[in-house]
């Protein structure tokens, strides 16, 4: 199972902070916020891992990741990111890198508090398909939320302004290699972009998309200067065992 995280973008909601870096190189409490997701990745025991970035900033993961060995990683490897082009084309950048493996996205923003091995573990099970995380939330307006019918995810809308549930699909997204596929017919959404809510919507319409609920705390930090804060206390609660 390979492993992308996808650290691109142009950070707008955090600007003035990063009008001169990336987002994803901004310290959450004691280290830089793509240390988190890095961390989910090699605790979930993946050991290839991509780092899709983009912008001015791109040379400086490489200076401050390495070769990945810090996360114990057999290889760590890059792409850029030319353009806004979103997370479906982001994650397409990684095809040559997952060949014909099963791959796992995590959003270079998004910190969990708990492991998804086991989460994974099951999508290694799982014949083919996707596989996405979710968790209730008070206010889901910022995330893709997920209709979900006794268990099954029967629609994800992006962002929705009057949100049929308070189910936030979570930036960790478990794919098989026809996602690849799917990717280069996808149309760009209204923001211009490939949505990661198409590329799910698709495998829902075939049937083929699984979903788990996660526990313990979780944070998309770069959604929000707020989010940012509260992910430095929290995170710094989390070492001190507070
Ligand atoms: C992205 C996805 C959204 C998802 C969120 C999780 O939104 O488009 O579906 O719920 O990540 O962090 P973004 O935060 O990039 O706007």
């Amino acid at each position: 199972m390979k492993g992308v995280v996808l650290a691109g973008g142009l950070g707008t909601r955090l600007r003035p902070l990063t009008s001169i870096t990336n987002k994803h190189l901004l310290p959450v409490y004691d280290r830089p916020m793509i240390f988190y997701p890095l961390q989910t990745l090699a605790d979930a025991g993946i050991k290839d891992v991509m780092v899709v970035t983009g912008g001015n900033s791109a040379g400086s993961f490489m200076h401050l990741l390495g070769d990945g060995k810090q996360f114990g990683f057999h290889s760590l490897n890059y792409a850029y990111q030319t353009g806004e082009g979103g997370i479906a084309q982001a994650i397409g950048l990684a095809k040559a890198f997952v060949g014909n493996e099963k791959f796992v996205v995590i959003l270079g923003d998004n910190i969990l508090e708990n492991s998804i091995a086991k989460f994974v573990d099951s999508f290694k099970e799982q014949v083919s398909g996707a596989r996405i995380l979710y968790k209730e939330v008070a206010d889901p307006r910022d995330y893709g939320v997920a209709e979900i019918i006794q268990g099954k995810v029967v629609s994800i809308v992006e962002k929705p302004k009057n949100p049929k549930s308070n189910y936030a699909v979570i930036g960790v997204y478990m794919f098989d290699n026809k996602a690849f596929d799917i990717i280069k017919e996808l149309l760009p959404s209204g923001r211009g972009e490939l949505e990661v809510t198409d590329l799910n919507n698709a495998y829902i319409h075939k049937g083929e998309m699984q979903a788990d609920q996660i526990t313990g705390w979780w944070s998309d930090c770069g959604a929000s200067i707020d989010n940012l804060l509260e992910a430095n206390n929290r995170a710094a609660e989390i070492r001190k065992g507070i």
